[in-house]
């Protein structure tokens, strides 16, 4: 396959972690006769600086004429005094929203190589895998009227029947080729459009009859999250929501550096990491290249349609888990290793020494979970 990949380094430990999926994408493309091609652009910070915009037209055409957009982090704190459209921030989502991007797919497994690295109980959270379907073009991020004074500041979450009804087939289409469960997360006791929200997907259950679902209040999902994360296959929340409970999920996994995401929707997918730039560590060869590695696995399952390449990735990083390697951030690591020679192990387990290509079950990091399961762009 020929494909144009656009990479959008970004701020912080962006181009570090970019750095390494693109190199194990390239193995990829060795190994399985693809051909990808590489073209890196401007987003975020680095983008003010050299244009004063965070997301430069350049950039967006590129991206809208690419196959996947390969995101590392955007953002900083030489950026947070600028006025909100000239943050760094503003110019991701913007781009979120000029490609489309309604459904954000999260998923996070907790590798059993990585089971003490939470701070919680391993038997709490042993062989959890759940699947946020954060709602990623709508709700507070983008609702208006909005405004900021010194005396009073003004934020709006509307959302029609039509943004929620996409996304929430989405997250119902994922549960059947998963564990046919849904937890949706509101706070309709309190919310208008969570009201809305809870009756959309109550309209939308009989269409999957084969799917159970589950309405939790987001305050005491937050708490069940942590307490039986077992207990969850599929969660659908809306924007805000979602940026917090994936976060706070992150705990569960060991480590914020560990998990990928997919932005789905339009007709060009966008493929980052969770986590954000951490200028502390940036340049430093210290950030985990992991989520930024799977993320590229994601780009390769959904934007692609390479799903035999993606288990590829993710059985590498699984295999080089397994052995004990990881960078700082992953506690009880027995091989400790920079953010590049982290990235070199993995790059270098997708090589073939054994020419059979992975099976599902051969990966803890096979996010569908079944093997039909859900793979397209949307
Ligand atoms: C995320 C990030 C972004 C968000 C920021 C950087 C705008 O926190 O992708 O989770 O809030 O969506
Ligand atoms: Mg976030």
């Amino acid at each position: 396959m020929d494909a144009r990949i656009t990479v959008l380094p970004g701020d912080g430990v962006g181009p570090e972690v970019t750095a390494e999926a693109v190199a194990c994408l390239k193995a990829v493309a060795e190994r399985f006769g693809h051909h990808f091609e590489f073209q890196k652009a401007l987003v975020g910070g680095a983008a003010v600086e050299a244009t004063g915009d965070p997301l430069p037209a350049a950039t967006l055409d590129l991206c809208r004429t690419s196959d996947a957009v390969l995101l590392g982090a955007v953002g900083g704190p030489a950026w947070d005094r600028h006025p909100r459209d000239q943050r760094p921030e503003s110019g991701l989502l913007r781009l979120r929203q000029a490609l489309g991007l309604y459904a954000n797919l999260r998923p996070v497994a907790v590798h059993p190589a990585l089971e003490d690295a939470s701070p919680l109980k391993p038997e709490v959270v042993r062989g959890t895998d759940l699947m946020f379907v954060r709602e990623l073009s709508g709700g507070l991020y983008f609702g208006e009227p909005r405004s900021y004074s010194d005396d009073a500041a003004v934020n709006t979450l509307p959302y029609t029947r039509r943004e929620i009804e996409r996304v929430a087939k989405v997250a119902f289409e994922l549960a059947l080729g998963r564990r046919k469960n849904l937890v949706s997360v509101d706070k309709a006791n309190v919310l208008e459009t969570s009201r809305l929200w809870r009756k959309v997907v109550d309209d939308l259950a009989p269409a999957y009859a084969t799917v159970t679902v589950q309405h939790h209040y987001v305050d005491s999902f937050a708490m069940a999250l942590i307490t039986r994360p077992r207990d969850f296959d599929v969660v659908l929340t809306e924007n805000l929501f979602g940026d917090i409970l994936s976060d706070e999920a992150a705990v569960l996994a060991g480590s914020l550096g560990l998990l990928p995401s997919a932005s789905l929707g339009g007709s060009v997918g966008l493929f980052e990491p969770i986590h954000g730039s951490a200028p502390d560590i940036a340049g430093q060869d210290r950030a985990n290249p992991i989520g930024t590695i799977l993320s590229a696995a994601m780009l390769l399952r959904h934007g692609l349609n390479l799903e035999v390449e993606a288990l590829a990735i993710e059985a590498a990083v699984d295999r080089v888990l397994k052995a004990g390697h990881g960078t700082g951030d992953l506690k009880g690591a027995r091989h400790p290793h920079g953010t590049r020679s982290l990235g070199a192990l993995i790059r270098e387990a997708i090589r073939p020494p054994r020419a059979k290509a992975p099976r599902l079950a051969d990966s803890a990091y096979a996010w569908c979970g079944s093997p039909e399961g859900h793979r397209s762009k949307l």
